[in-house]
């Protein structure tokens, strides 16, 4: 399926389901960039921000309507498919038997809650520990109960498709993915309490460590599969190559916004009993503050050659996209004032027993 360009480059037919979100829009530019003819199968809902569109075709359609994609496909041939948006086993059952035997590369795009709903991980977190056994049902779950439950069964009707010989798979799976338009606000949501110079309440002492990544990294690495045949029956974990306890963050955050705010931990049980700390979604403050969730890299540096941005790098631009033009309020942010008169009273507190104590 695959044919040579005059420029000597690989050419690839591709197919991106999804495609003008945050994440599969940088990556279908990114397979412009490298040449490649792409056709992206979506609703139609969002914008077409891209350059090189002369090598795009775009086809409406929605996943979730019966037979959408013989509708739509039928007839057509890939030399990989990119299913974006997979989230449940009954999406990707359908995706696995639609394009059995009309795709050289299945790559689907997984996440790391996929591990997040086990207790049984070690960090770092390899590949293998996908398939650990489920924790009890943890509603308040930060990586999301039913979301990584459900992305797991996206992995084992692909797995089981990959085995049978039916579909050449390969997963990513992906961190906290982050840079100018993340949809989720979560650098934001420090952004705007950093710049407003109010203290930052944060769950538990901060110290957990995590990793984000840069949205170039992630295109990078899901564009770098199509070079690597090998990867192929494979799964990566996608992050950066730096991690980070969230005080760490928060104060290099600052650091490169010129600021120094001051931090007022609240023990994590005495925390989600505020009004202000949840909401239906989960957790209002963003990131994992339950645990440390460091995942393994040696596959993808190994198999796909991958290597992330330096995280000040990125952090400048994301800063300067969020910080330049008025972004409307981050998650929770309604409730500043209730946040910060919180913190102070619990700074007053923390300062009364101290004096105690000294006294006593
Ligand atoms: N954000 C993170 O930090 C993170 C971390 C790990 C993994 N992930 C994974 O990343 C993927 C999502 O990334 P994203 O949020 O940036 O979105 P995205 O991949 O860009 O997906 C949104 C795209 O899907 C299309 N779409 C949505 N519903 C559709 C339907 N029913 N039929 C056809 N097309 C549909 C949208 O266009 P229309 O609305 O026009 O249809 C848009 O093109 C998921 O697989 C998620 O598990 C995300």
């Amino acid at each position: 399926m695959r044919f040579q360009a005059h420029e000597g480059i690989s050419v690839m037919n591709i197919l991106v389901i999804g495609g003008t979100g945050f994440i599969s829009s940088a990556l279908v530019q990114r397979l412009l960039d490298a040449g490649h003819s792409v056709t992206i199968f979506n609703r139609g809902r969002r914008a077409l921000p891209f350059i090189g569109a002369e090598r795009l075709e775009v086809i409406r359609g929605d996943r979730s309507v019966k037979g959408a994609f013989e509708r739509q496909l039928r007839g057509r041939v890939f030399d990989a498919v990119y299913d974006m948006i997979a989230y449940s086993g009954a999406e990707s059952e359908v995706a696995a038997s639609f394009f059995h035997g009309k795709t050289g590369r299945f790559i689907h795009c997984s996440t790391v809650s996929v591990y997040m709903v086990s207790t049984d991980v070690r960090c770092p977190i390899t590949e293998d520990q996908a398939r650990a056994p489920l924790m009890e049902y943890w509603p308040g779950n930060p990586f999301g109960m039913e979301y990584g439950i459900s992305k797991r069964k996206c992995e084992e009707v692909l797995w089981n498709a990959h085995d049978e010989k039916l579909l050449p798979v390969t997963v990513l799976r992906p961190t906290f993915v982050s840079g100018p338009g993340d949809p989720t606000r979560r650098d934001y949501f420090w952004m705007q309490r950093i710049a407003d110079g109010g203290p930052l309440l944060i769950p538990g002492t901060g110290e957990y460590r995590f990793q984000q990544v840069f949205i170039r990294d992630v295109a990078l690495a899901f564009a770098s599969v199509l070079d690597h045949r090998d990867s192929i029956g494979h799964a990566y974990n996608v992050a950066g190559e730096e991690e980070f306890s969230l005080l760490e963050y928060l104060r290099t955050l600052a650091s490169m916004m010129g600021k120094n705010p001051v931090i007022v931990s609240v023990p994590q049980e005495q925390f989600d009993q505020l009004s202000f700390s949840s909401n239906p979604a989960g957790d209002v403050f963003p990131f994992n503050t339950r645990c440390t969730a460091i995942f393994s890299l040696d596959a993808i540096q190994r198999d796909l050659e991958y290597r992330s941005t330096p995280f000040r790098q990125w952090m400048a631009k994301t800063i300067l996209w969020w910080t330049e033009l008025e972004r409307g309020p981050s998650m929770g942010y309604d409730r500043r004032a209730e946040e910060i008169q919180c913190a102070e009273k619990w700074m007053k507190s923390v300062e009364d027993q101290r004096i105690q104590t000294l006294n006593g």
